[in-house]
């Protein structure tokens, strides 16, 4: 690809007949038309969306869709977790059937991970399976959820628990759409760019220690490029398992560690899912180290580099209380990553390497955890 100013890169998603495009580059919402236009049976189609992004964004959608005659109707949501609800499926449901979408219709996805995920369910199983597509507008959307087909609500019971596999047929990843994003989130976002280097890229990883102010800035060619690396390296991880029997689960780096603390800071704004891969990343380096897998130093370089995105990276830094190590293990049983009441890290040998194990003793967890708790 080249790498000039106001390029449109393309990843491809190779699953057979459920492969699709991902198009990461500038102004690529005032082209939405023509690029959905292929995938339309009829000029038809629903966008999901919530209140902040359709604010800033749904107008711009909206005026060119009407320009390439496309019809349309448009559900906001309000913004946050929350709308990743029984409630809010049924509300995404019911606004679809009432729009009239039908099997051979598309759903338009247009939000972070929160609608990504929503509207990619609710596409999933209304009518047994309608297309949809992901215009993603946060940093971690676009690196991240909506890329590979996971989608879902929480319960009750933990977080992503209610949910299908449902592969989106294009992603317009418009890296315009990251400017009216607030700081905060562009550092959750960030997180993830920063898992894969951590995760299978050292290379990256070094590239992003030199850009990562230029990266969260969302202003230069930089998050061009760390978009479309991030989506090269999980288009490949997903295209080798999509359904997570083997190396899908890498994409899990520090998330056993960070959903507990999601879960134990009740989803709320105390901490955002990208806070929390920043810490759980952290303390899987962390932990790598203290079992003698990898040099003890690398949880220092990788916090090092986390803060200067302006991440949290220890406990200390979620704002209250958070519960005892004890408790943040009884969390760890219901993520949905154990097994066999196994829990299942993602554990480092060097930076850029990494693997799955299923094998840790919950004693060595728990020490880790306490004596981490000590050190912050
Ligand atoms: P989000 O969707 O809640 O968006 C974050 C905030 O930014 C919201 O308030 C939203 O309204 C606002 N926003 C979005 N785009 C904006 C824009 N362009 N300008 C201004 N404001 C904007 O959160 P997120 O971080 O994008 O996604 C988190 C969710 O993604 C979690 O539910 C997580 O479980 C899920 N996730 C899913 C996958 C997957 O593979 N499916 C992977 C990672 C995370
Ligand atoms: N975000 C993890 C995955 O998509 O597998």
């Amino acid at each position: 690809m080249p790498d000039t100013e106001n390029a449109t890169d393309k990843v491809r998603v190779n699953l057979g007949r459920r492969s699709y495009d991902i198009l990461v580059g500038d102004g690529l919402l005032p082209q939405a038309g023509e690029l959905l236009l292929p995938l339309l049976k009829r000029k038809r189609l629903a966008i999901v969306t919530d209140e902040n992004v359709a604010g800033f964004h749904l107008a711009s959608l909206a005026a060119v869709l009407d320009a390439n005659g496309i019809e349309h109707a448009s559900l906001i949501l309000n913004p946050g977790e929350s709308s990743k609800s029984y409630a809010g499926l049924q509300q995404v449901c019911e606004f679809l059937l009432a729009s009239g979408i039908e099997r051979n219709d598309v759903v338009i996805a247009l939000g972070g991970g929160v609608i990504g995920d929503l509207a990619g369910f609710a596409a999933g199983v209304l009518r047994r399976g309608v297309r949809f597509v992901q215009i993603p507008t946060t940093l971690l959307a676009q690196v991240d959820s909506s890329v590979g087909g996971k989608t879902g609500i929480n319960s009750p019971h933990g977080k992503n628990l209610i949910g299908v596999f449902h592969q989106p047929s294009l992603v317009l990843a418009d890296l315009d759409l990251l400017k009216t994003l607030p700081k905060r989130e562009r550092a959750a976002g960030y997180a993830e760019v920063a898992k894969y280097g951590l995760l299978g890229d050292a290379a990256f990883f070094d590239w992003l220690d030199q850009r990562v102010e230029e990266v969260i800035a969302c202003d230069t060619d930089a998050v061009r490029k760390a978009v479309r690396r991030s989506c090269e390296m999980k288009a490949d991880i997903v295209a080798q398992d999509e359904t997570e029997t083997g190396v899908r689960a890498l994409l899990n780096l520090g998330h056993t560690f960070g959903h507990a603390l999601e879960a134990a800071t009740g989803y709320s704004n105390r901490l955002l899912h990208g806070e929390s891969v920043s810490i759980g990343m952290v303390q899987a380096f962390r932990f790598s180290g203290a079992l003698g897998l990898c040099d003890p130093h690398l949880g220092d370089h990788a916090e090092r580099h986390l803060k200067r995105a302006g991440l949290p990276t220890r406990v200390s830094g979620i704002p209250g209380e958070v519960p005892p190590p004890a408790r943040l293990l009884e969390i760890m049983h219901q993520d949905k990553k154990a097994s066999g009441g196994k829990l299942v890290f993602i554990l480092a040998r060097a930076i850029g390497e990494t693997f799955v194990a299923r094998d840790i003793a919950e004693k060595d967890v728990l020490d880790f955890l306490e004596k981490d708790r000590r050190a912050s």
